[in-house]
């Protein structure tokens, strides 16, 4: 049956406010407040470092991570440091052996941070990492549910961190011609890395973790999905922001989905300069025969532009570009859980990505 004319509107596409983002909100004090959170006890995690995986076989890894858009900052037999084109010394780091997560990794940048955050409970070890390319020292701390999360400290900037690879697109919008004989010319190749943007876990501890690391760092939620059981709301899902106050932060570092059937990391992502680099990055990696996950897709939270990939050792990893800021004052957005909430478009979410 022909759709009556006036039933099918137009899609819509706008940026609104966060206070506006989410039918249901509080304020992040609030938030902290109902759950008895000492502001200032908590360590203050300045940025996302980078991730710590062991995994079998570094040369199809060290592959995987070239046509991911990665540089090999330094490799030795055992080990290898790999970077983006932004001012982390690395973004990723591997050791040979059985596969196995180790862990994100933030950075502090004072050693009364660092000091605090040998105090939490489960932190165990430091090293000083006198090999790895920038030194300073971490600190690792077992969480509740057993994941491994560091916390460095004294690591020297890259010194000859580059600019974007790629200019700036300039878009040709029916009402504004920003691009006069300006005509696009793309290059096939990986999309090239910038900066580590986030990662998570799937957890069946997922309350008892929430509250470790909400107490513990400066983490706070920027979104909280809820299911409803006999009347009460279970939160399921958190994207966490470090909280820098007024300064604007990733719309989520790090996240937590509750699973009934089992704890691992659930993936990595990282930052990518736009649309454009990232499909081009899509159809490199498929040239190449690696495994996609899902995309390229729009995620809602977030906003960001997403897809993932297994790597060799069948961990996922993602590229996004384009997602959104907060700051202290964006408020916790409360919403309820469902596959629906996490794309706006892109291919159908496959069942490997939801467990
Ligand atoms: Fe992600």
């Amino acid at each position: 049956m022909a759709a009556m004319e006036s039933s099918i509107k137009a899609n819509l596409v706008a940026s609104v406010p966060d206070t506006s983002a989410s039918q249901e909100n509080m304020s992040q004090a609030n938030w902290l407040l109902a759950r008895g959170i000492k502001v200032k006890d908590r360590v203050r995690l300045a940025k996302l470092s980078h991730m710590r995986y062991q995994t079998p076989d570094l040369d199809a890894l060290c592959d995987f991570m070239l046509n991911f858009g990665m540089v090999i900052a330094k490799r030795t037999e055992n080990e290898v440091w790999f970077r983006g084109y932004g001012v982390d010394q690395y973004v990723y780091y591997a050791t040979k052996g059985p596969k196995e997560f180790l862990g994100g990794v933030f950075a502090v940048d004072s050693k009364e941070e660092f000091e605090k955050a040998l105090k939490v409970p489960g932190a165990s070890r430091v090293q000083h990492l006198s090999e790895a390319p920038g030194g300073g020292q971490m600190v690792t701390i077992v969480d509740p549910d057993g994941f491994l999360f560091n916390v460095i400290f004294g690591q020297e900037r890259r010194e000859d961190a580059s600019t974007a690879p790629a200019e700036k697109l300039r878009a040709n919008y029916p009402n504004e011609k920003q691009r006069i004989r300006q005509f696009n010319r793309f290059e096939p190749g990986p999309a090239a890395v910038h900066k580590l943007g986030h990662f998570g876990y799937t957890t069946t501890r997922f309350e008892e973790l929430l509250s470790f690391y909400t107490s513990h760092f400066n983490i706070v939620p920027t979104d909280l999905l809820y299911m409803e059981n006999d009347g009460h709301r279970i939160d399921v899902t958190t994207f966490m922001h470090l909280d820098l106050g007024q300064s604007p932060t990733d719309h989520h570092s790090f996240f937590l989905g509750a699973s009934q059937t089992g704890s691992h990391v659930h993936h990595c992502s990282f930052e990518v300069f736009d649309y454009d680099t990232q499909h081009l990055g899509h159809q490199w990696l498929a040239s190449k025969g690696y495994r996609s996950v899902w995309g390229v897709g729009r995620h809602i939270l977030g906003s960001q532009i997403f897809d993932y990939w297994w790597d060799p050792a069948g961990n996922m990893v993602e590229h996004y570009a384009d997602g959104d800021l907060v700051n202290e004052d964006t408020p916790v957005g409360i919403l309820p859980a469902g596959h629906e909430s996490l794309a706006i478009w892109g291919p159908e979410v496959p069942l490997a990505f939801l467990q």
